[in-house]
This record gives structure tokens, C-alpha cells and sequence, in this order.
């Protein structure tokens, strides 16, 4: 059996071939990365018949309807998953063969409705349905998630031979997949619970802005086959459940003030730092801006700190359309030892449905 992981990044897409027919699948492929992909696959004189997706994706546009038209392939999801460009799909229960390679279908809803483990003799491939350690699992509070159902998926995995070893959609801090023995001991989301304080766990989490995510859902809904359909913050965690970790200096949880507190602020004369990091032709759009704002777009925020060293002290209020670039700012800043900052939740967005002034 071959078995690579081919992505540089968090996100990880699987390849899976039978050395002696040379077919092979691709699972959770990512559109950006489809022509590396394909380079591979010649490199090691495979033919790609299927690819799979886990679930539909929230972090990332999938490369599945792309490989379907380049390939070929078949394109293969649970059958509630709503992309019409899917061409196959699976039931719970479900056993075939991938070449001489034998797996079979678990599905897993909770994360997604069309959430699916792939499950083979010595391993099990979860999706987003389970991480690895203390990284718990997906988060339950995006489209088609429903944290009573993750539960019930968790008593399924549960029930799974122990030898199997994990590899999960995501791993972002360099975990290594690992037994599901290991995970029954050291994972939070397989700890014994009731259902209710199962659901109780998760509802108090605490979770990164998600605003973004239901962007790249509905170009995921409709096979979207170009990587710009959506608008996706650079080296954000995006699934990652924020509350199960372990907070380090370099890792803090990003602030969110609702724009009431910040019209409130502004009004009382407080010494805000306004910074909007939408590209700057937003600004003079629609939504306008607040007035008095400093506009960094959030790509050149890295490089352009220092302009900023002298309101280091100040209260940093990081802004943008709905809510994601200003997290992935806030985080900039944090990093860079920026003590007090906060994201204005819901963004321009927000602040204008409130009826606050803006100015263009
Ligand atoms: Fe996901």
C-alpha cells in the first residue's frame, strides 16, 4: 500500500495506491495545490480513479471537482454532501476496494452532516471528525454542524479497534498520528461523558471568528475550480477547537468587542487605535469606513509593523468586512507582542447593520 501525506501545510490530503494496479486516490486534495498533485502521481506512475472528501470543507477550497474535470476521476462524498459535482456517493456501511486495498465507510456527522471516516485494516482516516491529542475534534458551530451528533459519532469511533492509527484532515502543531488506543486515553473529545455534558463541552468552547468559513462552504457547495472563490486567511487554525489547547506566549486567544462597545468607546473620547485591514479600495465602498481609521491591508500588515511601534500602548482595534482578516491581524499583532488587541466583531458589516456613522 502506498501512503504519502502531500501537503506542506496544515491541512492534509492523503494519497493512497495499490502498488500493483498503480490506481490511487487522492483524500481531501486542495484546489492550490491540484498541478503538485498531478506532478506527483506521474512521478510515481499512478492513476488517479477517485477522490475523496472527507466532508465539505469550511478552511479550504477542495480540489475534487477541479481533478474530476483534469482526470477524469470519479469525485466521491457522503450522500448528503450538497455539491452537485460529486459523482459517487457513500453510505454508511459502505465496503469496496481501493485496488487490492479494502476500506469501508463509517459515517460520522457532527462536524458536518456529510461528515465520512474512511476506515481501513490498520489505520482510520477521520476527517475532521476526530484530531490527533489534545486537539479534540472539529468544531461543531459552522453550517451543518450539530454537537448532539458529534457525540454520537465519538460512541462510533469508540467502538473501533485500538490498534488503528489516526490521521486526521488537520494537524497544525506537528503531532504524529498515533493509535486509537492513545486517543481513547489522551484525546478530550473520546473522554467518557453523557451526551449532554459532552454537549455542554463544546458549547463552552471558546472558537475563532467563523465568518470566513461560511464563504468557502458555499464555493465548496458550488464546486468552485478557482482558489480565489473564497477568501482564506494565511496560517490561521481555522478548525482547530480553540479551549482544548494549551495557550503559549505565542499563541494567545484573539479578543473580540462588539461595535456597540466600540461606538461607546469612540464616543466617550477613548484613546482607540482604529486599524481597518481591508484592501484599501474597500474602504471608499459600500460599507465606507469609521472615521479616523488606519488602513494596513492585512497581506502587508507583517511588513509594514513598524509604523505602528508607537501605538504599541495603545488600544488596537483590528477591522475588516466581517470579522476574519481582522482575526488573522489581530493574531499578526499579538505575535509581534502587541499586548491590547481586539477584533470589532462582525466588522463593517456589523457596524454599519447597527446604523453606526461611517464615512467614505
Ligand atoms: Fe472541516
Amino acid at each position: 500500500m502506498i501512503f504519502e501525506q502531500l501537503n506542506p501545510n496544515a491541512c492534509r490530503t492523503y494519497l493512497i495506491g495499490d502498488e500493483k494496479s498503480r490506481e490511487a486516490v487522492l483524500v481531501d486534495p486542495i484546489l492550490e495545490h491540484v498541478e503538485d498533485y498531478l506532478k506527483t502521481l506521474d512521478q510515481r506512475k499512478l492513476t488517479l480513479t477517485h477522490v475523496i472528501d472527507t466532508h465539505t470543507h469550511a478552511d479550504h477550497i477542495s480540489g475534487g471537482a477541479a481533478l474530476k474535470d483534469q482526470i477524469g476521476c470519479q469525485y466521491v462524498m457522503h450522500q448528503k454532501a450538497p455539491a452537485r459535482c460529486v459523482t459517487f456517493h457513500l453510505t454508511d456501511g459502505f465496503e469496496c476496494h481501493l485496488g487490492n486495498i479494502p476500506v469501508k465507510v463509517m459515517t460520522t456527522p457532527g462536524h458536518t452532516k456529510d461528515s465520512l471516516a474512511l476506515v481501513f485494516e490498520d489505520r482510520i482516516l477521520t476527517g475532521d471528525v476526530l484530531f490527533l491529542d489534545d486537539a479534540g475534534a472539529g468544531r461543531t458551530d459552522l453550517p451543518g454542524g450539530d454537537p448532539g451528533e458529534h457525540w454520537d459519532s465519538m460512541q462510533r469511533v469508540l467502538g473501533l479497534p485500538d490498534h488503528l492509527i489516526v490521521y486526521p484532515a488537520h494537524e497544525y502543531r506537528g503531532r504524529q498520528p498515533s493509535s486509537l488506543r492513545d486517543q481513547k486515553l489522551h484525546n478530550p473529545n473520546l473522554k467518557p461523558r453523557t451526551k449532554q455534558e459532552y454537549i455542554d463541552y463544546l458549547e463552552g468552547l471558546t472558537l475563532g471568528p467563523a465568518d470566513w468559513m461560511k464563504e468557502v462552504l458555499k464555493a465548496n457547495y458550488a464546486c468552485a475550480r478557482d482558489p480565489k472563490a473564497a477568501w482564506i486567511p494565511v496560517d490561521v487554525p481555522a478548525c482547530e477547537v480553540k479551549g482544548t489547547l494549551e495557550i503559549g506566549a505565542n499563541d494567545q486567544l484573539v479578543v473580540g468587542i462588539p461595535v456597540e462597545d466600540v461606538s461607546r468607546k469612540l464616543a466617550v473620547g477613548a484613546s482607540l487605535f482604529l486599524l481597518d485591514v481591508r484592501d484599501r479600495h474597500e474602504l471608499s465602498e459600500e460599507l465606507g469606513h469609521i472615521k479616523g481609521v488606519t488602513n494596513i491591508p492585512v497581506a502587508k500588515l507583517s511588513h509594514r509593523l513598524s509604523e505602528l511601534e508607537t501605538y504599541r500602548d495603545r488600544e488596537i482595534i483590528a477591522i475588516c468586512k466581517a470579522g476574519g482578516r481582522a482575526h488573522t491581524a489581530a493574531q499578526i499583532l499579538m505575535q509581534a507582542g502587541f499586548q491590547n488587541v481586539q477584533v470589532m466583531m462582525g466588522g463593517m458589516q456589523g457596524w454599519k447593520q447597527a446604523g453606526f456613522p461611517t464615512e467614505k
